[in-house]
């Protein structure tokens, strides 16, 4: 059956480009995220990628393993905290929840727009503990309505581009404060990557949408809460497992440098 969702705006849609990049990935002959319900959930859309997007190997590459290390760290933080609460920002049509499998006493919460919200209702079946947030995250009401003094994981996959920095910072320092301790994983961009957001092909649908301007210094976030710790730099250059062979030895050269490797895709994680 397919589904006809009502029209999003430019930001919504924004969505598209990541869950097509898992829906290709679950398509391609070594997949990385192996995620069949997102390939599910575009073919029920009927969602023409090909006409409205440009999603090349490197686009798809890069989309699915910083998926996968956010995956990665929500789901060790869940195993020693099984009375945590998880957020995913800007959660779009991903479909992590499922992927992560958190056990009932974990409190998971998706957040994005309404219109979003309620397209996740449709798409992705209801879960025990799996609570879908419409608003905007820039907003302070929802987080008040979240429960407190419980340990957080909290993943941004793709939401930080479009926010401001004085957005961004707000938001993190809102978080900080909800949440007893925690950690906190999210995509990042330095100057030279939001100029790439801008300029490249594949991003071209979302460049006049990107309004971060980036930073070189993975430790910048301590200084917007001292309560920020970086756990990790991931830079995914250093992992080759299952990227192509006529990728990888580009990989391979970004690996001999930290500066050449933060022109691609980078993941910072955090402690708090
Ligand atoms: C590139 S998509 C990524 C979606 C999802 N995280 C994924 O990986 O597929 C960015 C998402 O952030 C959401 N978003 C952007 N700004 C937002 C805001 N201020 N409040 C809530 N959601 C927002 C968009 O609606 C969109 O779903």
């Amino acid at each position: 059956m397919t589904i006809t969702l009502p029209a999003f705006t430019p930001l919504e849609d924004s969505l598209f480009l990541t869950l097509c990049a898992r829906a290709l990935d679950n398509r391609s002959a070594q997949p990385i995220l192996g995620d069949a319900m997102a390939d599910q959930i575009v073919r029920t859309l009927d969602y023409d990628y090909e006409k409205k997007l440009n999603i090349s190997t490197d686009l798809r590459l890069n989309a699915t393993l910083r998926a996968k290390k956010l995956d990665e760290v929500a789901s060790r933080f869940l195993a020693r905290h099984p009375n945590a609460v998880g957020l995913d920002l800007g959660a779009g049509l991903d479909t992590r929840v499922v992927r992560l499998d958190p056990p009932s006493t974990v409190d998971w919460y998706d957040v994005d727009f309404p219109a979003v919200a309620s397209a996740r209702e449709r798409l992705i079946p209801a879960r025990p503990n799996a609570h879908v947030v419409a608003a905007d995250v820039r907003d302070s009401e929802w987080l008040d309505a979240l429960p407190t003094g419980r340990p957080a994981v909290i993943v941004a996959d793709g939401l930080m581009g479009f926010l401001t920095r004085d957005e961004f910072v707000s938001l993190l320092n809102r978080l900080v404060s909800h949440f007893p301790s925690g950690e906190m994983v999210f995509n990042s961009y330095t100057p030279f990557t939001i100029w790439v957001a801008h300029h490249a092909p594949g991003t071209k649908t979302v460049a006049d949408l990107v309004k971060f301007p980036g930073f070189s210094d993975p430790h910048e976030p301590e200084s917007w809460n001292p309560k920020l710790k970086l756990v990790e730099e991931i830079l995914m250059s250093r992992d080759l497992a299952k990227v192509p062979s006529k990728l990888r030895w580009y990989y391979r050269l970004q690996q001999h440098s930290t500066s050449w490797s933060r022109k691609g895709t980078i993941v910072l994680h955090f402690s708090f």
